[in-house]
């Protein structure tokens, strides 16, 4: 079980596109965890892939407009989501659970999930799944963010929530993270390569970061129609300024990082 809101979160796919496009733009380095998965697979163009917990699915539509010939199908337990991916020519969106994968066993060469096995309550039991849908020599590959990514705009938005009386404990006190995803990994398949990627976010001025603390809202227990939303927003978009006009010339940097695991399914 999640210890935020999942079914808020992701009822509307804009706070998460907001959340990826800023990692896009304002990372310290490159960030591109799409990019790093493709380098882990190195597809032939053919395969049949799923990505479980397409979100908008941004990433089979990039493979399909690479030219990826084998059929792209999007899984994701939100129907927003899976609209997301219906809508994107040459992938299929399937509703569906990344514990209950509604596809026969063997059914795909290769599985990506990406940033979504933290919303999964039994990790161990997602990773099994992948591994009965999959093929023989197949591949899955799995992206999770370190150990409390962000933590310092995770900690600012925590706390002007609490101020009214909002607490959610620590939403990202997930299930599994990059300290302990490559054990489960290997219980399940044996050998894993390990990709990981350091990095930070880093501001220099007060509008993304804004923008960036309001796309977490939802995990700190304050959906979109929370009565308090519009005064939560205002005193953290207050605070947000006032940290910038008190440290001029210093960025807000927030460390974060992920890793790319990917096993070749056995015949065993
Ligand atoms: C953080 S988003 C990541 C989206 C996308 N993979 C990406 O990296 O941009 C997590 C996604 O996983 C989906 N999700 C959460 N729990 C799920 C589950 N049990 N099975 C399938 N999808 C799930 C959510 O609806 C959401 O779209």
């Amino acid at each position: 079980m999640c210890s935020y809101r999942l079914d808020a979160e992701y009822a509307d796919p804009t706070p998460l596109q907001v959340r990826i496009d800023t990692h896009e733009k304002y990372s310290e380095r490159p960030d591109d965890p799409g990019a790093d998965v493709l380098a882990a697979l190195s597809l032939t163009g053919t395969e049949h892939l799923a990505d479980i917990g397409c979100g908008d699915a941004r990433f089979l539509a990039d493979l399909a407009a690479r030219g990826h010939q084998g059929p792209l199908v999007g899984i994701d337990i939100a129907p927003a989501m899976v609209a997301e991916a219906n809508a994107i020519p040459g992938v299929r969106g399937v509703f569906g659970s990344a514990d209950r994968i509604p596809f026969d066993d063997d059914s795909f060469d290769v599985i990506t999930a990406r940033h979504m096995l933290y919303h999964v309550g039994n990790p161990p039991s997602a990773l099994a799944e992948f591994r009965r849908a999959t093929k023989a020599g197949g591949s899955v590959t799995v992206v999770v963010n370190h150990p409390r990514a962000c933590p310092y705009t995770g900690e600012l938005v925590a706390a002007h929530a609490a101020t009214y009386g909002v607490t959610v404990g620590d939403a990202f006190a997930g299930t599994v993270d990059s300290d302990t995803l490559p054990a489960m990994m290997s219980d399940v398949f044996g050998d894993i390569r390990i990709h990981r990627s350091d990095n930070a976010l880093v501001f220099d001025t007060p509008d993304p970061l804004i923008r960036f603390a309001e796309a977490l809202f939802a995990f700190y227990g304050i959906p979109t129609h929370h009565p308090r939303r519009q005064d939560i927003s205002a005193d953290l978009r207050q605070d947000i300024e006032d940290w910038f006009t008190h440290h001029p010339g210093r960025t807000w940097r927030d460390p974060k990082g992920y890793i790319v695991v990917t096993a070749v399914v056995d015949a065993g």
